[in-house]
Formats: C-alpha cells, structure tokens, sequence
C-alpha cells in the first residue's frame, strides 16, 4: 500500500478496497467503485462495485461481499465493514484514525494532502478578453473560475501553465487604425487612452456602416497592418499595450496572474502553414472559395469549420489549431482546458474534432463552459441605463457596500485601513458569489445574497477564518506563547468535535475532484460546510477555558484553519487577518 498517497481518502479506501477484491474474488483489476455515502445512516464511504461482478463470476452478490469483507483491510481507517443490500459494503471512519489523522497534521501546510504521483503537464486557457476594450462583468466568470482551476491543480501538484489568451488580433484592428488616423483626441488620450480607442472603435464602425468608402479603408489599414507596414504596426502595439495596462489594473484588483500571455497575435506566423498542412493532408477542403474542416462524428454542427476566409484572411480556428501545435508539441501538454462562455462550445466541439483528426489521441481537451452572470431580474446584468457593467465598477460597489460593515465592526481603524479591507471583502464576495455556482447555468448576481455575513458567502468563510485567528490571538494573550505544534492531540468528545474532524479529512477527496471535474463549486460546498460546522463547534464548545481539552480543541482550531487557508488559496479568495 506504499504507491498510495496521504491525505487522498477516497484514493485510499479504493485501493484497499480492490485489494480485496484481488484477493478475496481472485479478480485481477477489479474496480471497487468507492464513493462518499449517500446518507450518513449507511456510514462515511460504500464499495459499490462488488454487485457488478456477480453476474460474471455466477455467484450470489452478498456472499462475494462477504468474501471481499474478508479480505478488507483498511488499515485502521475504517471501523469493521457492514454488508448491506444486494452486496454494497458500507464503510464508516474509526473516530480515533480521524483524530489522529488530523492531529498529525494540523500543522502541516499541506494537512497531508499530497502532490500526486503522476503530475500531467497541464494549459489552462482563461480570462482572455479582446483588447481595445474594457473589462466587462462577461470577464468575470472566465476569470474567477479559470484561476481556482488553475490554483488546484496547482496545489495537487501537476505543471500547470495559465495562459491568457487575449484577442489581440483581427478585423477591429482596422477600424480602430482608421479611427485614430482620422477622428483621435489627444486630450481624451491622455485622460483615459482605453475609453478613446473604445470610442474610436465604435465611431469607425457606425461610420463604416454608413460609408462604403469608410468600410474599405478600414480594410485598408487592416491589410496594411496585416502585411507589416512599420507604422499601423507600431500603432497596434500601442493599442495592445494600451489595453494591457488596462486589463493589468483588474487583475491586481482580482489578484489574478498568468504565466503567459500568449494572445491571438503570438501565432500569426503560424497560420499560413497549418492551413496548407491540413490541406495537403486532406482534412481540410476548399469550400465556396474558402477553406473548411467537415466531419462526420454525430453531435457536431453540419456547417464546416472555417479556417481560411475566401479573401484569404485567417479565423479564430485557425489560431486555435495553432494554440494546439504549440502548446502540445513544443510544451509538451497533455491536457488543455478552456474556460470559456458556454455559447462558444459548438466552436469548441469542432476544434477537439479537429485535433482528433490531426492526430492528438493522446491530448485531453475539455472546455469548461459556463453560462451567464444575470441581474436580479433574470435578464442579463446591466447598468440602469442599459449598458454593460465594467468588472472595476462592480468591485467599486461591493467596496462601498461592505465598507459600512467593516467601519462598524472596526471604528478604531484608519480609513486606509478600513478600506483595504472593503475592497478584499468585496472581491471576494463577488468572486465566490461566481465560484459558488454549478457553472454550466446562468445565475442571478443579487447583491444582498452574496454579501450577507452568514450563508455560503464570500464575507462568511472569511469571517470564518479571521475567528479561528482570533482564537490563536486569545490563546497567545492568555498564556504568553502561541499554541505549540508539539502540543497537538485530538480527543472527539462531542458530536461538534467528531463532524468537524470528519470533514477535515475530507478536504483532500474535495480538491481531487475539483481537479478532475473542473467544478470549483464543489470545494464552495466543502468550505462552506466546513464554516458551518467550525462555527457550531465554536458555539458549543469551550476551547480556551476547556481546561483538559484545551490542546485538543486548539488543534482542532488550527487544523480547521490550515483547511480553510488552503481551499481560499485554491479558490483564491483573499483572506484577511480581521473583519
Ligand atoms: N477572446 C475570446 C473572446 O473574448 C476568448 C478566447 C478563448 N480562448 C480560446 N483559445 N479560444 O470570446
């Protein structure tokens, strides 16, 4: 049992639990099929994969269940197995394993959760905005959640690459060209140089529209640009820096980085020849003088998938596949992910399919598609006037709805003070509020749910966390020392003190299947549950004054602490040492 790592419960039980299918059914790569139970009446965890096997090996299933019981050892994890129904075998925690477990490691950074053994070199493509624009609310979705998927892998220990893919490239390049030739203010420059090339934008598009002649010299200077004319070249890059600078702002306000930026226009070089490879290789074929991709597979949209226009311009695909070459073969990645709008998933099915055809079987693509942000209303989020909601004043206003909160609970502070904690109360907030979400739907954004001091909220967990500080603060106050390491024992007297210790051990089995499904709401659930729990434990149970148990329910504390650090670390929620 060496191969099996610490801290993955479930990962655990399931080799135990094969081992005794091996053994006791004699079959030689059983899957045991262990899962958290259903209801906490038939115990922690049940083996459901014996019942499988009784057809095959033409015996009664409770007696194979018997037999892989048998042959169960658990190692000291579990209490003694329960048959139950048909041939499921329930499986409960040994209250004194969950002790010891979580003595031995409350103090460890990790609480025993450890990198996995095969670490996969991972892209997570996500944020990715189109420059020349501001950040809109539409932003934030990708964002928040392509950063918590980023930072759990991370933490489960694989090589993770977070790429921001910015639109930096395309036909909006030549109707702001135009418009800055013609129509620019250098005084709005100055003052605000994202809104003047958003104003320029949407002035050479309406004029465009309305003059021909506009239209093709937009064209033009797109033309221009695209075959390198040294000015419209410069000019591009300034708008690109322009909008960096920008997006720049946000992310240090979100607290979100990348390892790389390798935006739409990396790849520009790239282009010509993949389109003449997946010619020449006869996956792609001329089609009303343009260049597409058609598939047969079921499931995919029967239009082909363009990767070459009739006026010889390249596509958003063709800057996919070419995201594709270079992350797999010179990355060498064996699992992409995007975290992009649900609305582009048909984009997505044909780029898989495409691969596929081009040969990487053994790259996992996933694209992770979430749905809208919607307003109270049910309709999508928009200002009162009807326009699109910048992500900054979004996190301006959950700044100024919370900053009344923390000036109450904490007058004594400086206004400086006061307000950097607003604004990390805020986007946390507003970012778990997204997190929170079963992402594949819309959902409502409403601000009192999501800044509410209790419920599964941003501000709750944080709270949550500065109260277990403020404990280990009490506890130096009162006995001259921070609790000592050395120190830490666990004894589960009450039935506070055995839920939240039995939680603890679930963190580990949490982030695994955050990282394997991409679902970052799952761990939302955990640490809420977790809060709750801490929280009841802290209601009903004395710690500094519990005299003998004092040490026990420190730890208790401490590792409560240590597993909330690490799933707003993957989460990326910012913590806060008072509130
Ligand atoms: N810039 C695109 C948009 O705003 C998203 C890019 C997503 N990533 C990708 N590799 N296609 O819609």
């Amino acid at each position: 049992m060496s191969t099996v790592s610490t801290g993955h419960l479930l990962e655990r039980l399931s080799a135990y639990a094969e081992a005794a299918m091996r053994e006791g059914l004699g079959i030689e790569d059983p899957n045991a099929d262990v899962r958290p139970a259903t209801n906490p009446r038939f115990g922690d965890y049940q083996i459901n994969g014996v019942l499988p096997y009784a057809k095959a090996l033409k015996a009664n299933p409770r007696q194979l269940a018997q037999q892989v019981v048998d042959a169960l050892d658990t190692h000291g994890v579990c209490l003694a197995p329960e048959i139950a129904g048909p041939g499921f075998i329930n499986l409960r925690l040994d209250p004194a394993w969950v002790a010891r477990e979580v003595a031995e490691r409350a103090f460890d950074p990790r609480l025993g959760i450890a990198p996995v053994a095969d670490p996969q070199k991972i892209i997570v493509d996500f944020s990715s905005p189109n420059v020349a624009k501001r950040m809109h609310v539409g932003h934030l979705r990708s964002t928040a959640i392509g950063d918590a998927i980023v930072r759990t892998l991370k933490f489960l220990g694989h090589d993770v690459v977070g790429d921001n893919h910015v639109g930096d490239w395309g036909t909006q390049f030549g109707i702001i060209l135009w418009g800055w030739k013609h129509h620019r203010d250098e005084a709005a420059l100055e003052r605000d140089a994202i809104g003047e090339l958003e104003r320029l934008y949407k002035l050479g598009q309406a004029m465009g529209k309305d003059d021909p002649a506009i239209a093709e010299a937009a064209r033009l200077e797109l033309a221009k640009l695209q075959a390198g004319d040294p000015e419209n070249k410069a000019l591009w890059e300034r708008f690109v820096a322009i909008s960096r600078a920008e997006a720049e702002d946000v992310y240090r306000r979100l607290e979100v980085e990348f390892d790389t930026w390798n935006g739409e226009s990396h790849y520009n070089d790239a282009l010509p020849g993949i389109v003449d490879d997946l010619v020449a290789r006869g996956l792609a074929v001329e089609t009303r003088g343009a260049i597409g991709i058609f598939f047969d597979e079921p499931g995919l949209p029967d239009t082909p998938y363009l990767i070459r226009k009739s006026d010889g311009a390249f596509l958003y695909a063709t800057t996919d596949i070419a995201t594709i070459h270079e992350r797999v073969d010179e990355l060498g990645a064996e699992r992409i992910i995007y975290v992009v709008d649900v609305r582009q998933s048909d984009h997505f099915r044909q780029l898989f399919a495409t691969c596929r055809k081009i040969g990487y079987d053994k790259v996992t693509f996933e694209h992770v598609g979430f749905g809208m942000m919607l307003g109270a209303d049910g309709r999508p989020f928009k200002t009162r006037d009807g326009g699109t909601v910048l992500l900054e004043s979004l996190l301006d206003e959950a700044e100024e709805r919370i900053l009344p909160m923390v000036q109450e609970k904490w007058p004594e502070a400086s206004e400086e003070d006061q307000r950097a904690i607003a604004a990390k109360v805020g986007m946390g907030a507003v970012k778990y509020a997204d997190l929170a979400q079963n992402l594949g739907t819309d959902y409502k954004f409403e601000w009192d749910k999501l800044l509410a001091a209790d419920g599964n909220t941003g501000p709750y967990l944080q709270y949550t966390l500065v109260r277990t500080l403020s404990v280990f603060r009490e506890y130096e106050a009162r006995f001259g020392a921070p609790f000592d390491p050395k120190d830490a024992t666990l004894a589960l007297t009450t039935d506070e003190e055995r839920d939240l210790a039995f939680e603890l051990v679930r963190l580990g089995d949490v982030i695994e299947r955050v990282g394997a499904s991409l679902r970052p709401h799952f761990l939302c659930e955990y640490t809420y549950n977790l809060a709750r729990r801490f929280n009841a434990f802290y209601a009903n149970c004395p710690i500094l004054k519990a005299e003998e148990l004092l040490a026990s329910r420190m730890t208790l504390t401490r590792a409560t602490w240590q597993a909330l650090e690490v799933a707003l670390t993957c989460l990326n929620i910012p913590r806060v040492q008072r509130m």
